[in-house]
């Protein structure tokens, strides 16, 4: 092992996320608990409503993951056996994962390499003849640039799935990302910007698309079919397709309904969170802060810094490790699909396919930014930064 070029600190640890959780919070799961009612139920449909209302779109359908909202997103809007859907490389897999599901190939694409995210002009690039949807996923919380990917989906007759997973609250335009496409997906992992422990949101302005959504979140069931049979008793119920489980509890629901009282809040903190770190670090030469869209419409989810690295002596990896060893969690957000052994062997990438995704990779670093930060720990993370930095200047 090398030793490190920084001496270790005895501070405490600076984790690289912890979830905000507040005494509502913990109050309303408690009564969920006491209610004798845990599964899906009134939490849940009141959850679905006040998202739906947050965001101003029509539909909402609480499942539980991000994941699951993605794949039934994609289930609804037709995706089938033998569609092609295009993918940024720079996501989680989960992102083509269900593209897979569905029997369907996910079709990879490189990033622009300021915002990270899939420009219009690399869907066009990669479209082909079976592309029945695209999947712009709005990293880290900045917006997509949803009317021109948009144009160039429907100029094509595809349609628009957003991962929203990093983007509440994020504005593109005079709307919220999440309310561009057929349908979006939202994630409340315990990192994401609220959170249920896991779960996710569906949402749409198509009410076929909300409805074959609940439908295949639970076993495939439909509500009509209740009525349209004249049940013989509450007992009875039918099953009109192959579903899956993904129904959101109520005990999450009413975590994610206490959450997203505090929505704007907790965002106002991430935001002043990211504020100082960009002030600090923005007099580092060795370091390059996060890309924005002219201020105030990025969700924050993330912080991704990314270094100069023909100013360092050392790699990302070895950053990240002396980080580590000042006692500052980080992430790297992600490591580029086409890289991962699976993505290689089944549909045949190759390292150098997406070069700005891959040069963006290897210089990025998720730094912490979690609401009840304080003062004293961001100014640790830009001091753990700069010293790094200096002690590795070329
Ligand atoms: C871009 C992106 N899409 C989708 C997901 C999946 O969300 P979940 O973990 O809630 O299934 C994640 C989760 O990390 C993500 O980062």
């Amino acid at each position: 092992m090398t030793q490190p070029s920084v001496p270790a600190v005895a501070l405490a640890q600076i984790p690289f996320h912890k979830t905000p959780i507040s005494e509502e919070d913990v109050d309303a799961v408690a009564q969920v608990l006491r209610s004798g009612w845990l599964a899906t139920g009134p939490q849940t449909t009141a959850f679905e409503q006040e998202f739906a209302g947050y965001l101003g779109v029509a539909h909402a359908v609480a499942v539980n993951s991000g994941t699951a909202a993605l794949h039934l997103a994609l289930e609804a809007i037709g995706v089938r056996a033998g569609d092609d859907v295009i993918v940024p490389t720079l996501t989680f897999t989960s992102s083509a994962a269900v593209v897979r599901h569905l029997g369907a190939r996910p079709v990879l694409a490189d990033v622009d390499e300021a915002s990270l995210n899939l420009p219009a002009d690399e869907v066009q690039r990669r479209w082909t003849p079976r592309c029945k949807a695209v999947i712009p996923v709005h990293m880290a919380g900045v917006s997509c640039d949803m009317p021109g990917l948009m144009a160039t989906a429907h100029a094509r007759g595809a349609l628009v799935v957003e991962d929203a997973a990093h983007a509440l609250p994020t504005w593109c335009g005079s709307k919220p990302a999440g309310t561009y496409g057929a349908a979006a997906a939202f994630s409340f992992y315990a990192t994401k910007t609220i959170t249920t422990g896991e779960g996710g949101m569906i949402v749409t302005a198509d009410s076929a698309v909300a409805q074959r959504a609940r439908q295949m979140a639970f076993h495939g069931i439909t509500r009509n079919a209740f009525g349209r049979y004249q049940s013989p008793g509450r007992w009875y119920y039918e099953v009109d397709d192959f579903g899956f489980k993904y129904n959101l509890t109520d005990v999450a629901a009413a975590l994610g309904r206490s959450q997203l009282r505090r929505v704007d809040e907790l965002w106002k903190e991430r935001r002043a969170i990211a504020q100082m770190l960009d002030a600090g670090l923005s007099i580092v030469p060795e370091v390059q802060i996060p890309y924005r869209h002219g201020g105030a419409n990025d969700s924050w989810h993330l912080y991704i810094m990314r270094l100069h690295v023909e100013r360092l002596t050392c790699s990302r990896d070895e950053f990240i490790d002396e980080l580590g060893h000042l006692g500052i969690g980080t992430s790297v957000h992600f490591i580029p699909l086409h890289l991962h052994p699976v993505y290689r062997k089944e549909l045949g990438y190759r390292v150098g396919d997406f070069p700005v995704a891959e040069r963006e990779y290897a210089r990025m670093i998720s730094l912490p930014i979690w609401p009840g930060m304080s003062t004293d720990n961001i100014t640790r993370v830009v001091d753990a930064v700069a010293q790094v930095a200096r002690a590795h200047r070329r």
